[in-house]
């Protein structure tokens, strides 16, 4: 069904676009019997619900805003980079395929070099996080905020390892076991739009990735962002920056940078 945009401002549509787009992907999340399944490389799968899932949100969103590129993880960059919608359709396709709960789909709309809308939805846990630039961020309708965590010792933190998908020499691996080191508890959940929410809603104090991309950053750093996150890259320069991503509470940024 294509909504009409003549009732609804474009965070509504917003909204109501990522809730279909979850019910179809908690569709086949839930009948994976049949589910195709290809490699983009060895390390990195993609499904038929990835491809289904950002063909429904390509066509309500160009339908409703034939002005805006449309970027997908799966379908590639647009002509239209001076305003354009950035979507993931499934962050975490790997726990999708494993029937983990950790998986989410990403919307954020870039307009010149600003994201003014974030969207990350996870169908499994039903949360969806919500922020407009200079609008603040909501779960579930409701505000959210960072941590009150001040020092590495209490703080929880999340990391990926992209970097190792891509067989990256310069990895992860060692900044996390200097960080695990001198922090309280740490997770790897599988999702990093997921993950970025999660400190926006202070259940993480702080994550920090490499070598990702807009599309699984997008949203989530706004979210965070407009929740009282800082957002950086691993040197501490404010910013979003996908390749070598830091976003903590604030509190503890200075630390983890110092750790990076
Ligand atoms: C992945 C997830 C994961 C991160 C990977 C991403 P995908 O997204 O965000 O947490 O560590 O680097 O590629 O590939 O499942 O959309
Ligand atoms: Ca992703
Ligand atoms: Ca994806």
């Amino acid at each position: 069904m294509i909504l009409d945009n003549k009732t609804r401002s474009l965070g509504d549509a917003v909204r109501l676009v990522i809730l279909q787009a979850g019910a179809l992907a908690k569709d086949y999340f839930q009948n994976q019997a049949n589910l195709a399944v290809s490699l983009k490389n060895p390390k990195d799968l993609v499904t038929e619900a990835d491809i289904r899932v950002e063909n429904f949100i390509r066509d309500q969103l160009t339908s409703l805003y034939p002005q805006y590129g449309f970027w997908g993880e799966e379908s590639g960059k647009p002509d239209n980079l001076d305003q354009f919608w950035v979507v993931d359709p499934i962050d975490g396709t790997h726990s999708f395929y494993r029937g983990q709960y950790f998986w989410s789909i990403s919307i954020a709309l870039q307009i010149g070099s600003d994201i003014t809308v974030g969207a990350v939805y996870a169908p499994a846990l039903d949360d969806l996080y919500f922020s407009e630039k200079d609008g603040g961020s909501t779960k579930n309708g409701k505000p959210i905020r960072v941590s009150q965590t001040n020092n590495l010792a209490e703080a929880m933190v999340c990391t990926g390892f992209a970097c190792l998908r891509s067989n990256l020499k310069n990895n992860n691996l060692e900044r996390f076991s200097r960080i695990a080191l001198k922090t309280r508890d740490q997770r790897r959940y599988g999702s990093a739009a997921l993950d970025l929410c999660m400190v926006a809603d202070g259940q993480l104090d702080a994550f920090w990735e490499q070598n990702l991309n807009l599309y699984d950053v997008a949203a989530g750093a706004l979210i965070a962002k407009e929740a009282g996150a800082s957002v950086s890259d691993f040197s501490g320069r404010e910013g979003m920056f996908p390749e070598n991503i830091l976003v903590t509470n604030g509190r503890i940024k200075d630390r983890m940078v110092e750790l990076m």
